[in-house]
């Protein structure tokens, strides 16, 4: 068996296709979407992605604002920054990109973003709506980018075993949450760096999440045949043989194409949805603004 691809990019695009018209709707009204994304040093992994979400704005006719600060900056200048943003009322999304300096406190920032305008869904009080089972806040855009993924790809979850290998606030423990969720319905399984028998476990799900940040580390004979893989790895590999001396790969050896039923390509898998999803909450969090 070869997996069929679960591939990021064209379900991003139809994401894109059904926000254009939410878009134009939102202009009638007078508003147009603004993101605002604050970046702080230097990592360079982190000002391609900032990039991307800047240049996905613009090609939706989204505003963006984006603020870079220096490495050496103060925990108070990005401070500042927030509670300007929370109370410009032509913003609708503030997202601050991590990892931050280690001499900042990335949660206590997090939780200075008004709810409201938290695109990324990562105050308390977003997660917080999700762990009582409300599905319909501004969501963690990489498991709900997973979300309708599966979706996209007509695969059925109810009473089915998925396993999420990672248990992070931002990827592991919120697609967990969604897959078990009303409506998804899925039996599910945490695993993380404890978990006992990582193998056999992976082996008897029928979706795997896989969430570490370890290449390729999901091997062919943890997968059951037919299995459902989405690979939400972004690891930067040595590769000489590049020109810049680098390549993408996921947490999910490529050779489990040849048991799965379906795995989703890195990159082209959820890198692309995590962006469309962040428009589609910037998108959502103006449409509160009009009661849209
Ligand atoms: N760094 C890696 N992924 C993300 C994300 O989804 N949001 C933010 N703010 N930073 C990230």
């Amino acid at each position: 068996m070869t997996a069929r691809s679960l591939d990021g990019k064209a379900c991003a695009s139809s994401v894109e296709v059904a926000l254009h018209n939410r878009i134009a709707a939102l202009k009638e009204h007078g508003i147009t979407p603004h993101l605002a994304v604050v970046i702080v040093g230097n990592d360079p992994a982190s000002h391609v992605y900032v990039n991307s979400k800047i240049r996905t704005c613009e090609r939706l006719g989204l505003t963006s604002t984006h603020i870079e600060l220096p490495a050496d900056a103060l925990e108070n200048d990005v401070r500042k920054h927030i509670e300007n943003l929370n109370l410009r009322d032509d913003v609708h999304g503030i997202l601050v990109q991590s990892p931050l300096p280690d001499h900042m406190d990335e949660e206590g920032l997090t939780e200075l973003i008004h709810p409201t305008k938290d695109v990324d869904g990562f105050h308390p009080v977003n997660l917080g709506r999700l762990v009582q089972g409300r599905t319909d806040g501004l969501l963690p855009c990489t498991p709900h980018g997973v979300m309708n993924m599966l979706e996209w790809g007509g695969i059925e979850l109810k009473g089915k075993r998925a396993i999420v290998l990672g248990r992070s606030r931002i990827v592991g423990m919120p697609a967990a949450l969604l897959l078990a969720a009303r409506g998804a319905d899925a039996t599910v399984t945490v695993a993380h760096s404890r978990t006992e028998d990582l193998a056999e476990r992976c082996a008897e799900a029928d979706v795997i999440v896989a969430a570490v940040g370890r290449p390729n580390m999901v091997k062919p004979d943890w997968v059951k045949p037919g299995a459902v893989v989405v690979d939400v790895g972004i690891n930067r590999v040595d590769d000489p043989s590049r020109e810049r001396g680098w390549r993408l790969v996921g947490d999910v050896d490529p050779a489990v194409r040849e048991v799965a039923g379906w795995l989703s390509p890195v990159p082209g898998g959820v890198g692309p949805m995590t962006i469309a999803m962040l428009m589609s909450n910037t998108v959502r969090a103006a449409e509160r603004t009009v009661d849209l």
